[in-house]
C-alpha cells in the first residue's frame, strides 16, 4: 500500500526504480525533460516533497533544503559520489543523504580499462584515421602505442573501484603500485601491489588511474608539478571526478608531449571541456559514462528507491552517508 508520500525524481531513471517508488509513495513526480532541472526549477519542484531522488548534476545545498521544507526526510543521490550534496548542511538539519555504492564498481572498472586500452593503443585516433579514407595500407611505423604487459599500473585511491581496476590488471601481466591513506591488504596479497607515496606513484607508473573521492583536499590533487613528474611515455586515466585534476595543466602537458596520453570520463567543469582539450589527438574523452550500463543503472535506481522507501517507513536507509542523523 502506497503511503501519502510525495516524491520528486529529478531525472528519468530506469522503470524498476520508479515502480518501487510508486509502490510506497502516492505521488511520484519525474522531471519530464531530457535535461537537468535548472537550480531555479529544482527549488520550485522540491517544495513540499517528503523525499527527493536526485542525480550528481543537481546541486543540493541549503537553498534546496530550505525550498523543500522540514517534512523532507531524504535526498537519495543516484551516484556513489556525493560531492554535489552539502552533507554537513543536511546533517545539521537532520536530512538523510544516501548514495549507491557497490553496484557501479564493475561498470566503472570496466570503463576504466576500456579508456586505458583506448589511450594506450590510440584506438579513437586510429578509428578516425581509418574512417577518413587516408589509410593507404599497413605500415611498420603506423600508430605505435604503448604496451600493457610488463608495465606498471599506478592506482590513486584504492577503495572499491580502485581495487576492482587494480585486480583486473593481473590479466594483463602488469606490476601494481597504489597510493592511499589506508593500507589495502587485499591488493597487496592478491595482486602483489606495493603501496607508495603520491610522488613515487606518478614517477614510477606507466599508467596512472585515478579513483579518489572529490573532497576539498583532493581538488587539483593532480596539479602541473605532479603531472610533470610522470614519464614522457605515461598515460593518465580519470574516471573519478574532474576537479581532482587541474584540467588546464593537463592540456598543457599533453600538448607539450610531457606525457604520452590521457583518457577522461570526467571533467573539471562538466559539461564544458577545458580550452584546447578536444583539439588534442592524444586524449580520449567520453561524457561521464562510468556507471552507464543498463544493468548497473537499473541497480542504482532500485538502490536509491529502496533508500527512500526505508526512510519514509521509519527504517534506516541502507546507504546512509550521514549516519549521525539516524536515531533508533
Ligand atoms: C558517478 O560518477 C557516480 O558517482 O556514481
Amino acid at each position: 500500500m502506497a503511503g501519502s508520500y510525495n516524491v520528486l525524481v529529478t531525472r528519468l531513471i530506469p522503470q524498476t526504480g520508479l515502480e518501487l517508488l510508486r509502490r510506497c509513495c502516492q505521488k511520484v513526480e519525474v522531471n519530464p525533460h531530457d535535461r537537468d532541472l535548472s537550480h531555479r526549477e529544482l527549488l520550485e519542484k522540491v517544495a513540499g516533497r517528503h523525499a527527493v531522488l536526485c542525480v550528481l548534476t543537481d546541486r543540493i545545498d541549503a537553498t534546496v533544503f530550505d525550498a523543500a521544507g522540514p517534512q523532507c526526510r531524504i535526498f537519495a543521490n543516484l551516484a556513489v559520489g556525493y560531492d554535489n550534496v552539502d552533507v554537513s548542511e543536511a546533517t545539521r538539519r537532520s536530512v538523510m543523504i544516501t548514495n549507491t555504492p557497490g553496484v557501479l564498481t564493475d561498470a566503472t572498472a570496466e570503463l576504466t580499462w576500456a579508456l586505458l586500452l583506448a589511450a594506450a593503443r590510440r584506438i579513437v585516433e586510429a578509428d578516425r584515421f581509418f574512417r577518413s579514407g587516408r589509410w593507404a595500407g599497413w605500415g611498420p611505423m603506423q600508430f605505435l602505442g604503448g604496451q600493457l604487459a610488463g608495465q606498471t599500473l599506478g592506482i590513486l585511491g584504492a577503495g572499491r573501484i580502485g581495487t576492482a581496476v587494480a585486480l583486473r590488471s593481473r590479466g594483463f601481466g602488469m606490476s601494481l603500485l597504489y597510493c592511499d591513506a589506508v593500507r589495502n591488504h587485499q591488493l597487496e596479497t592478491q595482486a602483489g601491489a606495493q603501496r607508495v607515496d603520491l610522488h613515487s606513484l606518478f614517477e614510477q607508473s606507466d599508467y596512472v588511474s585515478i579513483h579518489v573521492n572529490l573532497t576539498p583536499a583532493n581538488r587539483h590533487l593532480v596539479d602541473e608539478p605532479l603531472l610533470r613528474r610522470m614519464k614522457p611515455t605515461a598515460c593518465l586515466v580519470n574516471t573519478s571526478r574532474g576537479p581532482v585534476i587541474d584540467e588546464a595543466a593537463l592540456v598543457r602537458v599533453l600538448r607539450d608531449r610531457r606525457i604520452a596520453a590521457a583518457a577522461l570520463d570526467v571533467y573539471e567543469d562538466e559539461p564544458q571541456p577545458a580550452s584546447g582539450l578536444v583539439e588534442l589527438d592524444n586524449v580520449v574523452c567520453v561524457p561521464h559514462i562510468g556507471s552507464a550500463t543498463s544493468q548497473t543503472r537499473a541497480k542504482m535506481a532500485i538502490m536509491a528507491a529502496e533508500n527512500i522507501a526505508a526512510a519514509l517507513t521509519g527504517r534506516r536507509p541502507p546507504n546512509l552517508v550521514n549516519p549521525e542523523v539516524w536515531k533508533d
